[in-house]
C-alpha cells in the first residue's frame, strides 16, 4: 500500500470553551459556547494534508476508552489509514481544555493520556508494511526519546514541529530531523533568544542552524513564515495576507503543518517559498473558523473560494 505522509504524534479531543476574553489567575468567567472537537498536534496535521488529498497514515495511541473509539473513527471517515492506531487498556484519551477570547486567542491545557505510550516500534512496523513513505511527521505530545527514534529511523522527509515549546529540547531532535518548524514563542524558548519580529526570527533561524538544525521554518501567525533551506542558507521571510476577522486561530499551526507535508509529497519540486506561501495561506482560511479539524479546509474549498488560479497552480 502506498501512503504519501505519515504522521507519528498525538490524537487528544479537544473540550473548547469560548469566552469574551481569557481569564485572569482565580478568576471564573462566562463563556457563551462549548463544543467538543478532535484535535491533537499530529492528528490535526494528519486530517489537513488529508483533506488535501494526500494519503496518510496515522501512528498513535488512544485510550480504550468512548472517547478513543469515536476518535478511531474519526480518522477512518477522513480516510486516514489506522492500521497502526492503537486502543490501550488502562489508558484515558489525550484531552485538551482549551479556551478561545472573542479575538480567536486561546489558551491550553493538555492532559496527554495514552499519548504517552506511543513508540517508534509502530513506525518501524508502518515503514516495512507501506511503500515508499514521503514525508514523516512528527511533534512534542507524545514522548521524545520515541520521536528522536522515530526521526532516526525514517528516510525519507521528515518534519518535526516542535510543539508544544520545549527548553532545552535534546540536539538530536532538531539534528534528526529534515524540517525543523516552530512557531515565534517556540522559537523563542528553543534559542534562548525574543523572536517577536522578522528580524528576531532570522536570527534564531542562525541558532538553530547552529545547533545542527537543517531546513528550518519559523511561522509568525499575521506575519507569515521566515525560513532557510539546508541546501541554500539563504534566509526568506514569506508574508502571508491579512485576515478580516480572525475567529478561532487554534490549530491554525497544524494546518501549515499539514499542507507542508502535503505539498512536499505530491509536488516536490515546487519551490519551499511557493509551498509555505500556500501553507500560510491554509493556516488563514483556518483561523476564520472555529475548531480545528473543524476549521480546515479540503482541496475542493479551496478551488471554490478560486484560490486555485490564483495561487495554488498545483491543486
Ligand atoms: O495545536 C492545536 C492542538 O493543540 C489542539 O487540537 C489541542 O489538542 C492541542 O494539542
Ligand atoms: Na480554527
Amino acid at each position: 500500500e502506498a501512503v504519501d505522509v505519515i504522521v507519528f504524534g498525538s490524537a487528544i479531543v479537544d473540550f473548547i470553551c469560548y469566552c469574551p476574553r481569557l481569564p485572569k489567575v482565580g478568576e471564573t468567567l462566562h463563556g457563551d459556547r462549548f463544543s467538543t472537537g478532535f484535535g491533537g498536534k499530529g492528528a490535526n496535521q494528519c486530517v489537513a494534508a488529508a483533506r488535501l488529498g494526500a494519503k496518510t497514515a496515522m501512528i498513535a495511541s488512544l485510550g480504550d476508552d468512548q472517547w478513543g473509539r469515536d476518535y478511531l473513527e474519526n480518522l477512518r471517515k477522513e480516510g486516514v489509514n489506522t492500521d497502526f492506531v492503537q486502543l490501550i487498556q488502562g489508558e484515558t484519551t489525550g484531552i485538551a481544555a482549551i479556551n478561545v477570547s472573542e479575538g480567536g486567542d486561546n489558551q491550553i491545557v493538555i492532559v496527554v493520556g495514552a499519548n504517552n505510550k506511543l513508540s517508534a516500534q509502530g513506525l518501524k512496523d508502518a515503514v516495512k508494511k507501506f511503500t515508499e513513505p514521503k514525508v514523516l511527521i512528527c511533534q512534542l505530545e507524545t514522548p521524545v526519546t520515541e520521536t528522536i527514534e522515530a526521526l532516526k529511523l525514517f528516510s525519507g522527509v521528515s518534519i518535526l514541529n516542535a510543539a508544544p515549546a520545549m527548553k532545552n529540547a535534546p540536539q538530536d531532535l532538531i539534528r534528526f530531523a529534515s524540517i525543523l518548524c516552530v512557531n515565534e514563542s517556540e522559537a523563542g524558548l528553543m534559542t534562548g533568544m525574543e523572536v517577536s519580529s522578522v528580524q528576531d526570527a532570522k536570527g534564531a533561524i542562525k541558532r538553530f542552524i547552529e545547533l545542527g538544525a537543517n531546513t528550518v521554518i519559523i511561522t509568525m501567525g499575521g506575519k507569515g513564515a521566515v525560513y532557510s533551506e539546508a541546501k541554500s542558507r539563504k534566509v526568506i521571510h514569506v508574508p502571508v495576507e491579512s485576515v478580516a476577522k480572525v475567529v478561532d486561530t487554534t490549530g491554525a499551526g497544524d494546518a501549515f503543518i499539514g499542507v507542508l507535508a502535503y505539498f512536499i509529497a505530491k509536488h516536490p519540486n515546487m519551490s519551499m517559498t511557493q509551498t509555505i506561501g500556500a501553507a500560510c495561506e491554509i493556516a488563514s482560511i483556518s483561523v476564520q473558523h472555529p475548531g480545528t479539524q473543524s476549521s480546515f479546509p479540503y482541496a475542493k474549498n479551496i478551488e471554490d473560494r478560486n484560490l486555485l488560479s490564483k495561487k495554488f497552480a498545483y491543486f
